[in-house]
């Protein structure tokens, strides 16, 4: 007798969900204060936030799946042979996520917790909405009993709601995010972190190992990195009525060696008057003259878990991927 398809549940049928802080303001997550102040700096630079509205993230997902793209697939190696070892080593918690996006690798993650602990929550923190929609759509169709919370903000934001929850929790941010932040901001972040999280807490990130120029360069100049960088333009005109005109701009994207991170700019091709018309903001472009959209850190982990045990994180254990190109650091928060 033949079964009958599975069909994939829709996510109203699904009980264990909320999403919080649908109603904030976008005003207030893509600050129009921040971004005039970038784009007014010499050299010009945008936040990488704008790379993730709804097109944003779906290109994101895409370049996840080029094959010179080693980061997602490295992660996803790591979690698969340890994710059991993280549950282990932390004991029963709740998982905060910072920057879930869909959240495809927490699965293993959030399998391990379940398998090992038994009931789990689980809080996603995203700037949008709709991947944190798809996110509790795709974990909720595999564990219907998943307490699932998705929360709409910035990382801060997110946090504060996010510390709340009683009890043990393990705060994951994976794919690099924390490589795309820039010193101040990853300080900031880490501060936070330890003043809302108590001793016995843990964090686990995912971080891009410093290798090759050449392993580097082909990963951010494929295909969807390069359409990815270019509608950060496309977001900015739907968002604040702009005149970005994609076609008279080029990616550039490459390894700065002695600063340890790969870069991400567009390079204006043609001299142009660049109008925001709902920030009243407008600038004039040099032929030539390339606007900052991202950096990615690539980071030697002793360097990196200084940094962390500055705010009182110290590094538990690492794992890397068999290439040894990425690994997923387990910090716990401890007395400072
Ligand atoms: C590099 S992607 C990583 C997605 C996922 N964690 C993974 O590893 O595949 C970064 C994610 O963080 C979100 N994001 C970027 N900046 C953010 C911020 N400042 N606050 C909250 N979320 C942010 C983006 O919307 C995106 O889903």
């Amino acid at each position: 007798m033949l079964r009958p398809i599975p069909t994939k549940r829709k996510l109203d049928d699904l009980r264990n969900y909320t999403i919080v802080g649908a109603d904030i303001p976008e005003t207030e997550i893509f600050r129009s204060d921040a971004l005039i102040q970038s784009l007014s700096e010499s050299p010009r630079s945008i936040g990488c936030i704008y790379y993730y509205d709804d097109t944003g993230s779906a290109l994101f997902e895409r370049l996840c799946n080029e094959p010179s793209y080693y980061l997602f697939r490295a992660e996803q190696e790591i979690l698969t042979h340890h994710a059991k070892s993280v549950a282990d080593m932390t004991g029963p918690a709740s998982l905060v996520e910072l920057g879930a996006g869909n959240a495809q690798k927490t699965t293993l993650l959030i399998n391990a917790f379940m398998e090992n602990h038994g009931p789990t929550s689980y809080a996603a923190i995203d700037v949008n909405r709709s991947i944190l929609q798809k996110a509790a759509e795709n974990l909720l169709s595999m564990r219907p009993d998943l307490n699932f919370t998705g929360i709409v903000g910035v990382y801060q934001t997110g946090l504060q709601q996010a510390a709340t929850v009683t009890g043990p929790k393990l705060l994951v941010c994976l794919g690099s995010s924390v490589g795309n932040m820039y010193d101040d901001e990853l300080r900031d972040l880490l501060h936070q972190v330890r003043s809302l999280f108590a001793p016995g807490d843990y964090f686990l990130v995912g971080i891009d190992l410093d290798k090759s120029s050449d392993i580097l360069e082909a990963a951010y100049n494929n295909q969807s990195a390069i359409l990815t960088n270019l509608c950060v333009l496309q977001h900015l005109n739907w968002r604040f009525d702009g005149n970005f005109n994609v076609f008279q701009f080029r990616h550039v994207a490459f390894h700065n060696k002695p600063l340890r991170r790969m870069e991400s700019h567009l390079e204006a091709v043609q001299t142009q008057f660049v109008r925001l018309d709902k920030l009243g903001f407008s600038f004039f472009l040099e032929k030539g003259e390339r606007i900052r959209t991202e950096i990615m850190r690539k980071v030697v982990i002793c360097d990196f878990s200084k940094i962390f045990m500055n705010h009182g994180l110290s590094l538990v254990h690492h794992w890397t991927d068999h290439a040894k190109r990425c690994a997923i650091c387990l910090f716990e928060v401890v007395n400072m």
